[in-house]
């Protein structure tokens, strides 16, 4: 596909279906991102692809995080239900990579380093698209965990998690939606 069309077409993808995404397919993929524009060339970008071990335990934390939605009157079979939902929903997604921004130097540099994983992620969300790919970029509070850290062996002194990608081969493309041009750009004199 063009650049011009895949920038249109992209699109979060939520539902996958259960053909794995290969280790190769993934470093073809991440190092899309590496050629991101980046001040100072710092390079602040780390990807983290999650083991099926490490899946598994965020899984079920995942299951503990949507289990602590229930109201409090809900009964153990309906908070079993949601823990289950909860670890099912994570599981299902074929590949699940946790993007960090190194953090160093003043205010501007971290700001700029964000920015530019920002910019590497959305290069590597664009590759994997045009491979067929599909993902999700997620900031949920499995993202934010102190023990998320851990497991990832990420050091929050020095790291920030941006997002995880739950990543797959699509099996269902949603609908896109966005404002017209002129809604959010003017032109002065
Ligand atoms: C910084 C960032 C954080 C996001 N976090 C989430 C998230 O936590 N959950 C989610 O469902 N989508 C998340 N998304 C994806 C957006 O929901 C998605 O981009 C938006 O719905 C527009 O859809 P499109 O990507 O198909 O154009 C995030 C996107 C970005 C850029």
């Amino acid at each position: 596909m063009d650049v011009l069309d895949v920038l249109k077409a992209r699109r979060t993808i939520f539902k996958f279906n259960s053909r794995p995404v290969s280790g190769e397919m993934l470093k073809r993929i991440f190092e899309f991102g590496l050629w991101a524009p980046n001040h100072h060339v710092t390079e602040p970008w780390r990807f983290v692809v999650l083991g099926e071990e490490t899946k598994q335990t965020l899984a079920r934390r995942y299951g503990d995080i949507q289990e602590g939605k229930a109201s409090e009157k809900a009964d153990e079979s309906s908070r079993k239900k949601l823990w289950q939902a909860g670890y099912d929903k994570f599981m299902s997604k074929p590949a699940v990579i946790a993007v960090s921004c190194v953090q160093e130097g003043d205010e501007q540099q971290r700001r700029e380093d964000y920015a530019a994983v920002c910019c590497a992620m959305q290069n590597v969300q664009l590759a994997a698209w045009e491979l067929g790919v599909g993902m999700q970029w997620s900031t949920g509070p499995i993202t934010m965990q102190k023990e998320t850290y851990e497991l990832l062996g990420v050091n929050p002194d020095r790291e920030y998690i941006i997002g995880f990608f739950y990543t797959g081969y699509p099996s269902e493309i949603p609908t896109p939606r966005r404002k017209p041009l002129d809604d959010v750009m003017r032109w002065t004199a």
